[in-house]
Formats: C-alpha cells, sequence, structure tokens
C-alpha cells in the first residue's frame, strides 16, 4: 500500500472515531460562502486539526472543518476553509480533503470558488456553471505512484463536470430566476493574481474563468470516480479587463455582496441533486 494512501486511511480512521456520517454528496464553499456551512442541519463537525496528518495552515487565524449535515433531506459534507496550493502544501496534500471526503461514501463533489472573469461578457457579481477546466498552467495533482485503491492511472477527464447534474443546476438557476452564465475554469498556481497577457492567454485558449482552486479537486474527484460540478462566482473582471488593480478586498466585497442569492442556488442544485443519486 502506497503511503499516501494509508496517510488517508488514517485520516479516514480519525475521522469514523468521531462520527459514522456518511454523505452523499461533498460541498467546498469558496470565498464569501463560508457562512454556508452554519445554514446546514448541523449533525457533527471535525476541526482539520484534529484529523491526523490534515494540512494544516500555518496561518494565523486560519480555522477549517468539516461540517456534517443536510441539506434539505441530502447528507452533506462541507469543506468550510480550502487547502490552496499556494499556501505551500504538497499537491497531493491539497487534495487529500477531496479525496478524504470521497473516501466517506460521497458520490457529488460539488465545487465552489470566487474568479476573476477573462470572458468580456462576464461581470462581477455574475455566477458561472463550469463547464469544462484547463489545468495546464498548474501541476496535475495525480503525478506520484497512481493509487490504485482509488482510481486507474490514466483516468479520462472527458466529461469532468457530470452533464446531468449540469443540467439540474441550470434548471435550477432557471427556476429561481438567477441568471447563470456558463464556462471554462482555468487555474493558475497563485497566489499573486495573473497578468494582463496571462488572462489573454487563457482568454484565447478558450478560458472564461481564471483562479486559484477548483481544478485539481475536480480531477481528484473525478479520479476516484465521483460525479463533479462546480459554480464561480465571479468577483472581479480578471487583470487587463477592468479599470483598477485587482485587490483581495474587491473580491471578498463581491463575494459577500451576492452570497445570499449564492446560498439559494447551491442549497436548492444540492435539493435538486439529491432527487437522482
Ligand atoms: N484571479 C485569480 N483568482 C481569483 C480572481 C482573479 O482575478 N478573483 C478571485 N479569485
Amino acid at each position: 500500500m502506497s503511503k499516501e494512501y494509508e496517510k488517508l486511511l488514517n485520516a479516514l480512521d480519525c475521522i469514523r472515531s468521531k462520527t459514522d456520517f456518511v454523505p452523499d454528496v461533498a460541498l467546498i464553499l469558496g470565498s464569501g460562502l463560508g457562512g454556508f456551512a452554519d445554514e446546514i442541519d448541523q449533525v457533527a463537525s471535525i476541526d482539520y486539526s484534529e484529523i491526523d496528518g490534515f494540512p494544516v495552515s500555518t496561518v494565523v487565524g486560519h480555522k477549517g472543518r468539516f461540517v456534517f449535515g443536510y441539506v434539505g433531506d441530502v447528507k452533506v459534507v462541507v469543506m468550510q476553509g480550502r487547502i490552496h496550493y499556494y499556501e505551500g502544501y504538497p499537491i497531493s496534500d491539497v487534495i487529500l480533503p477531496t479525496r478524504l471526503m470521497g473516501m466517506m461514501g460521497a458520490k457529488v463533489l460539488f465545487l465552489t470558488n470566487a474568479a476573476g472573469g477573462a470572458n468580456l461578457d462576464f461581470n462581477a457579481g455574475d455566477f458561472m456553471l463550469i463547464r469544462d477546466q484547463i489545468m495546464a498552467f498548474f501541476p496535475n495533482p495525480l503525478i506520484g505512484a497512481n493509487i490504485e485503491e482509488l482510481g486507474p492511472r490514466f483516468p479520462d477527464m472527458s466529461e469532468i463536470y457530470d452533464k446531468e447534474i449540469r443540467g439540474i443546476i441550470k434548471a435550477t438557476a432557471g427556476k429561481l430566476d438567477i441568471p447563470l452564465k456558463e464556462g471554462v475554469y482555468v487555474q493558475f498556481t497563485g497566489p499573486s493574481f495573473e497578468t494582463p497577457a496571462e488572462v489573454r492567454m487563457a482568454s484565447m485558449a478558450g478560458g472564461d474563468a481564471v483562479g486559484m482552486s477548483t481544478a485539481c479537486e475536480a480531477v481528484a474527484a473525478k479520479h476516484m470516480g465521483l460525479r463533479v460540478c462546480g459554480i464561480s462566482c465571479i468577483s472581479n473582471k480578471a487583470a487587463g479587463l477592468a479599470e483598477n488593480p485587482l485587490s483581495h478586498d474587491e473580491v471578498q466585497e463581491t463575494a459577500n455582496r451576492v452570497a445570499p442569492l449564492f446560498k439559494d442556488l447551491v442549497r436548492t442544485s444540492i435539493e435538486n441533486i439529491g432527487k437522482i443519486l
């Protein structure tokens, strides 16, 4: 058994010693959406620091935990606080929580994030359903010995974002009267924002939004056979497309402003996804 898989099993044991809750849907909360975890019908929560081998941030004030509970009658595990590559962790640690949620039993991974709009039609506050992704400017998280227990060496990525679930999210947005764009997410490492030239490159390559998370988690989940979906909150026009320099404050402000609508869309989508599981 590989060291990496052993580490995952240890972490899973640790979780199982605290709760036997088996989620159907795993949800990763992006910037501005963290409060969603407090709105679900909670059954248990486990701080990342309580889990053996979990990448715990050395940044003061950083808090993160898994929250277990119900959205409607759908059993969910929620990551409140995600792990970013730019924090300095090895890529295998960045995707450890995603794998762990799959090993807990989740069948669907629902990804959310804040992202910069590279598509000229996108404005701050828009929501984008992720149709596909580009991770070519970021290390592939599956590099290294393959964990055969999780999935194949050369997993197919021709439909990372599940078509049926995308349809459900689109229909949900329509019913709620929430405008929903659709596009391709491009992951960069961060932590610096992109240059205007990088944004132009992403756009010419077919990208619609740029960010610092999500794509590697999607690949890790797809490798394990999870069904994946995701929505970006466009928090700003990407570098070179707006008048002002980018700032994390702007990202937070927009994400907080549209959070109530974003939460409605995520909550109702999960309830509807639950009907096909
Ligand atoms: N670039 C990268 N990540 C981001 C951005 C951006 O413009 N906005 C929010 N996250």
